[in-house]
């Protein structure tokens, strides 16, 4: 299996992140940066106007390209992030805080790239938030763990409420095709 992001990378992998430059590198190392070509299946599945929540959504990769297309589309990401993210992309509500964001219902959560990265307690408790919050969600990302290694992201959606509605086709957005990525849409039990 390969994996772009070492393993195991801790929150302050991500919170020491303080530049673009350097945002860029840690999200998609060593590769081009641009929107994913996974927006376009995940365009099929929304409608126009649909709320999007674009969870974790980095320095906006993804978020003005949604937002094209027609979607309402709101950002949520830690505070260096978000901070970093209003410097590239403008009238887009990003969010650093989780109690504000959740308050909130949204036709869709995608999360891409983010849900392995997330300690397994934090992460339970996103997704128990994310039932009250939304009936589907679009998850792209690794299936292991950076932190936990006795099961898979998708048994943590699972026990958390969810099911898998189908698995969507991920177009392989590096030279080397990454074995353990997939797309996911998720409905609420
Ligand atoms: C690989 S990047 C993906 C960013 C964006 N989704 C994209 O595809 O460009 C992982 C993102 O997860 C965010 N992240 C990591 N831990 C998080 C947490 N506990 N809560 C929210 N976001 C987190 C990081 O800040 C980072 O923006």
């Amino acid at each position: 299996m390969t994996s772009r992001v070492p393993p195991n990378s801790s929150l302050e992998y991500w919170t020491d992140i303080t530049d673009i430059n350097t945002a860029k590198e840690r999200i998609l190392p060593n590769c081009p940066f641009g929107p994913s070509k996974h927006l376009l299946e995940i365009v099929r599945i929304l409608s126009l106007g649909d709320r999007v929540l674009d969870f974790g959504c980095g320095i906006g990769r993804n978020i003005t390209t949604l937002k094209s297309f027609g979607f309402n589309v709101v950002g949520y990401d830690l505070p260096n992030m978000i901070k970093l993210c209003k410097e590239l992309v403008n009238n887009i509500d990003l969010f650093d805080k989780w109690n504000i964001v959740k308050k909130y219902n949204y036709d869709f959560i995608f999360c891409g790239l983010v849900l392995q990265h997330i300690p397994l307690f934090a992460l339970q408790e996103y997704l128990l938030d994310f039932q009250t919050m939304s009936k589907h969600m679009i998850v792209y990302g690794r299936v292991s763990s950076d932190h936990f290694t006795d099961k898979l992201v998708y048994d943590v959606i699972r026990e958390s409420g969810w099911s898998l509605n189908r698995i969507l086709q991920a177009v392989p957005c590096w030279d080397n095709k990454i074995e353990d990525h997939e797309m996911i849409l998720w409905e609420k039990n």
